[in-house]
């Protein structure tokens, strides 16, 4: 039997606070039960998934470099790294995996500092707006892309 696709989800700064950290913009569902979600959906199309949260940009790229060669594509929140981080990008970059960038608010219809990302250059595609769901339809996205 073929080896079940692996997908790391990694979730940056100030993401463990969700539920509690502005609602209004964030929503009230927390982490723990985001990545619950996305594990029930892998599971559902004979994925795994692999989840990390920090608000370090170094534990970031390191846990990103340690995963790389057991998975087959990473979906990211890079939070407020989305739009500062020339070294998480390359962290990316040099993975050579496919990768999906979401975002629970849209980021187009808030601050102008939230327009730029480092990232999206580098995606294969971008999911921004649709709270929790940008996660869902993210997985899905992704998750097809490795089936092509
Ligand atoms: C965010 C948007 C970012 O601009 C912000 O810094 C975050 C969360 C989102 O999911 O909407 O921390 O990535």
């Amino acid at each position: 039997m073929a080896e079940a696709v692996r997908v790391l989800v990694l979730h940056g700064p100030n993401l463990n606070q969700l539920g509690a950290r502005e609602p209004d913009v964030y929503g009230t569902t927390t982490l723990a039960e985001i990545d619950r979600r996305l594990e029930a959906l892998a599971k559902e199309r004979g994925a795994e998934i692999e989840s990390f949260q920090s608000n370090h940009e170094g534990a970031l790229i390191d846990r990103l470099q340690e995963a790389q060669t057991r998975c087959d594509g990473v979906l990211i929140n890079p939070a407020g790294l989305t739009h500062t981080s020339v070294a998480l990008r390359d962290a990316l970059t040099a993975t050579d995996l496919p990768i999906v960038e979401v975002h629970l608010s849209n980021v187009f219809a808030r601050e102008e500092f939230r327009h730029h990302s480092f990232v999206s250059p580098i995606a294969v595609g971008v999911v921004s707006g649709f709270g929790v769901a940008s996660y869902r339809l993210g997985l899905q996205a992704l998750l097809e892309r490795l089936d092509a």
